[in-house]
């Protein structure tokens, strides 16, 4: 992928998509990057699959997905992970970077962590007991007009809110907010992160870098409702999200660095340390 920065701009929620099928040459090349990605940054191991429907009915959709707030999607991408540590982070990663390679050829995605039917999505990718759905996504080219239902969920959810640099990123502990101009190169894998997708827009993503080095510890603001479910914890989805981004922004940039779990002893109050970004280019 080229221009990392403009596609994680370009990227939004699509939930409704036109009924043309997708371009054979996009269908060819999403399943080409599909296949490729077999395991996340933690190694637990990932299936992504494209699901094509022959559906043409609405009402055919509903063994897909429910509730509606999805309209004209007829093909997805499917994903499982092996259940383990880190599994829910490593979903998160492969997943989104299939939704930015998906953006990149003008397709429309939403991450749909509820209102899927499970059921129909695990025949499709031969599901194996130790192995889960965290999310799918529809796929698709994006609708001119928005349904009614979607401007409703992007309103509820905050649509293209973020929360600042200085609410999400700090230095040394949660009392000194980080400011953008002080990072050099680093500033834009920050703001990439910033602009990540998340469920229900909670954006549970803190990082603290350390002082005067390239050390960039993620913590998870977690939600009471993340641990409702045994196997899927989708603000853990988001933390694998954010390394997606903050890692390929990087990468492009020409910064180097190993994700490491060794938690650092920093007051981080109630967060949740999930793993850190060590430079290796100093
Ligand atoms: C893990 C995850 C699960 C999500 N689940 C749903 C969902 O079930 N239904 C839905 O309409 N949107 C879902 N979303 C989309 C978010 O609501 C959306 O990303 C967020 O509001 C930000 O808007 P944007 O994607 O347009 O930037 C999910 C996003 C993530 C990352």
């Amino acid at each position: 992928m080229n221009n990392i920065f403009d596609i994680i701009k370009k990227r939004y929620s699509v939930r409704t998509y036109e009924l043309k099928p997708i371009a054979k040459k996009d269908t060819e090349a999403i399943t080409e990057f599909l296949s490729s990605i077999t395991q996340g940054p933690f190694k637990n191991k990932v299936q992504l699959k494209l699901v094509q429907t022959n559906e043409d009915s609405e009402s055919e959709l509903k063994k897909y997905i429910s509730y509606g707030n999805v309209k004209g999607a007829r093909s997805f991408i499917a994903g499982s992970v092996k259940k383990g540590r880190y599994a829910m982070e490593d979903f998160g990663y492969c997943m989104e970077k299939a939704v930015l390679k998906a953006t990149e050829l003008g397709l429309g995605t939403v991450w749909l962590g509820g209102s899927l039917n499970r059921g129909t999505f695990a025949k499709a990718l031969a599901l194996s007991d130790d192995e889960v759905i965290p999310a799918i996504t529809p796929l698709g080219y994006a609708a001119d007009k928005r349904s009614m239902m979607d401007k409703v969920i992007r309103t509820l959810s905050g649509g293209k809110n973020r929360k600042t640099f200085e609410e999400l990123f700090y230095l040394g502990d949660l009392s000194r907010p980080l400011t953008p101009s002080s990072l050099g190169k680093y500033e834009t894998p920050l703001e990439a992160v910033r602009l990540a997708p998340s469920a229900s827009n909670k954006q549970p993503w803190r990082i603290i870098k350390e002082k005067d080095q390239n050390v960039f510890h993620f913590y998870m603001n977690e939600h009471p409702t993340n641990r409702v479910f045994k196997d899927v914890q989708m603000q853990n989805n988001d933390m694998g999200i954010a390394m997606c981004h903050f890692e390929l922004m990087a990468n492009e940039l020409g910064l180097h660095g190993t994700w490491q779990t060794d938690e650092p002893k920093l007051d981080a109050g109630n967060l949740i340390y999930i793993v850190s970004w060590k430079s290796l280019d100093n």
